[in-house]
């Protein structure tokens, strides 16, 4: 394992949800599993006038009630900052110096922007200005929390805004499915086994089809989201990052350079979609009112902060294609929405039916298509679907599972997506956080798409009962198959299962 060096990690927005939620919930793992470094301390920033008490008394809300915890709360304070001028930086500057001399932490400093982007543009200029953002001795780093732009251009302004205060390698954009250790596991499953790899490519695949269902609405963020949308919320970064893990070259070797050169070069393969083109290949829905187990569940334009006549898409299902030597012709599936019948994420690999059939097959709907469903979360592992004889007279096939689940490895646990992240960036690893150019790469795939929804009111926006699969016009997307329809448990699907 690598050292971490001593550090201090600064958290602007530290008043927020993701910082209660996610950050100190992950910090204080790391800390549990010694991870942390020897001397380290976390400095909370945000408007609110907190003191060091008062911030821990708020953060401890989502830490276990267990011994430890308190030793580990000693680490954080908290400085409140105002961020119009340069000045306003300085308490925070002088509190991290009173801080690192106190406590003798080297003054490496990771910077986490935790705040509304807004202030994307704002806070590396005040750290610069303040001499914060690099020292000849010591790193400085620049976490960045999504949303990273809300469209092509807006991405590009921030990468040139950030660029001016902070190096490249010293910027880190974090897409917290990239920590995922499933997604993870995809280029590990790809590339470490010989019996994949052979068949990972046109020859062998039909079809790659990705499913990101979420059973929740937009839970009090409809204000954010109404402006946002699956496209810009799940697909423009989370799915296309999964994308590249899925359909990327092997790499030379695993660091930061070569997997992120690997996928900037799926991203500029993706063929991009037509204005004129985009009715056909994209479907967007929003889901409307309905009942739930006998709930009655309000339709989008009924949740707070939502527009009463919003066109956001709540779901979006696309069909597009890789254009390179491995991927020629395989049409690869994505879709992904709020209020669908449970929270699943998974990829579906299907391969090729063989050349010539000689057996019956039992189920019409199965006809022997091998399926490899790497499963991301829930029940998070692998299965594989393969034709098998049915015992008895005659030579019927039929579809039978070999699956792994992750909850099987009982001396391991598998650790949520922060952790990881957090502690890659103390040690300085970017293998898993996204390049500038890539995200660049990834909106300029989806800006077309947004920009013909946005000039072509007519392209229809389907409405879906909420609690079902979306509407029927995704389905339409593949030719003459079906989406898998997962369950909580990797083996289910089909009709009946437990959501
Ligand atoms: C976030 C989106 O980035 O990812 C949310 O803003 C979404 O809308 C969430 O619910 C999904 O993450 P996960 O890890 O639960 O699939």
């Amino acid at each position: 394992m690598k050292q971490t060096e001593n550090q201090i990690l600064i958290i602007f927005g530290a008043s927020g949800d993701l910082t209660k939620r996610k950050l100190i919930p992950a910090l204080y793992v790391l800390f549990k599993q010694n991870l942390l470094p020897k001397k380290f301390a976390v400095v909370g920033a945000s408007r609110s006038p907190l003191t060091d008490e008062t911030f821990r008394t708020k953060v401890d809300e989502f830490l276990p009630k267990e011994e430890g915890v308190e030793s580990f709360k000693k680490m954080l304070f908290y400085q409140p900052v105002l961020t119009n001028t340069a000045d306003d930086l300085i308490p925070l500057k002088n509190r991290l110096k009173y801080i690192s001399n106190d406590l003798n932490i080297d003054k490496n400093f990771v910077f986490y922007l935790s705040t509304p982007p807004s202030l994307y543009e704002v806070i590396p200029r005040l750290l610069w200005e303040n001499k914060l953002s690099k020292s000849s001795k010591y790193f400085r780093r620049l976490i960045v929390e999504k949303p990273f732009g809300t469209d092509l251009e807006s991405a590009k302004k921030l990468n040139i805004n950030l660029l001016n205060y902070f190096k490249e390698d010293m910027i880190y954009r974090i897409d917290h499915y990239l920590g995922k250790e499933t997604v993870q596991n995809m280029l590990v499953t790809r590339f470490s086994n010989g019996i994949f790899e052979p068949l990972w490519n046109r020859n062998y695949i039909e079809r790659v089809e990705i499913t990101s269902a979420e059973s929740l609405g937009v839970e009090g963020r409809g204000g954010y989201y109404d402006q946002s949308g699956a496209m810009r919320d799940m697909l423009q970064n989370h799915l296309l990052q999964l994308v590249s893990f899925v359909a990327m070259e092997p790499p030379t070797v695993i660091n930061a350079t070569a997997i992120r050169n690997e996928t900037i070069k799926v991203f500029q393969s993706l063929r991009p979609i037509p204005e004129n083109m985009v009715s056909k290949y994209v479907i967007r829905g929003q889901y409307t009112e309905s009942k739930i187990r006998n709930n009655k569940v309000v339709g989008y334009r009924e949740e707070p902060g939502v527009d009463e006549f919003s066109r956001t898409e709540t779901f979006v299902a696309l069909k597009f294609f890789i254009d390179n030597w491995r991927w020629a012709g395989v049409p690869f599936y994505i879709r992904t929405g709020k209020k669908l019948p449970t929270r699943v994420t998974e990829v579906v690999i299907h391969f090729k039916s063989v050349p010539h059939h000689l057996f019956d097959s039992a189920n019409s709907s199965s006809t022997n298509n091998n399926q490899l469903i790497i499963r991301i979360h829930p029940d998070e592992g692998i299965l594989v679907k393969f034709g098998m004889k049915t015992p008895g007279a005659g030579f019927e096939v039929q579809t039978v599972n070999m699956d792994f689940h992750y909850s099987d490895l009982t001396d391991t646990t598998v650790s949520a997506a922060y952790e990881r992240l957090l502690l890659d960036c103390m040690q300085g690893d970017a293998t898993l956080y996204a390049r500038g150019d890539a995200v660049e790469e990834a909106w300029g795939f989806v800006q077309p798409i947004i920009d013909a929804w946005q000039n072509n009111p007519e392209i229809p926006v389907y409405g879906y009962p909420a609690g079902t699969w979306g509407p029927e016009e995704a389905s339409k997307l593949i030719a003459n198959a079906e989406w898998r329809f997962p369950c909580k448990n990797l083996t289910d699907d089909g009709l009946y299962c437990e959501l």
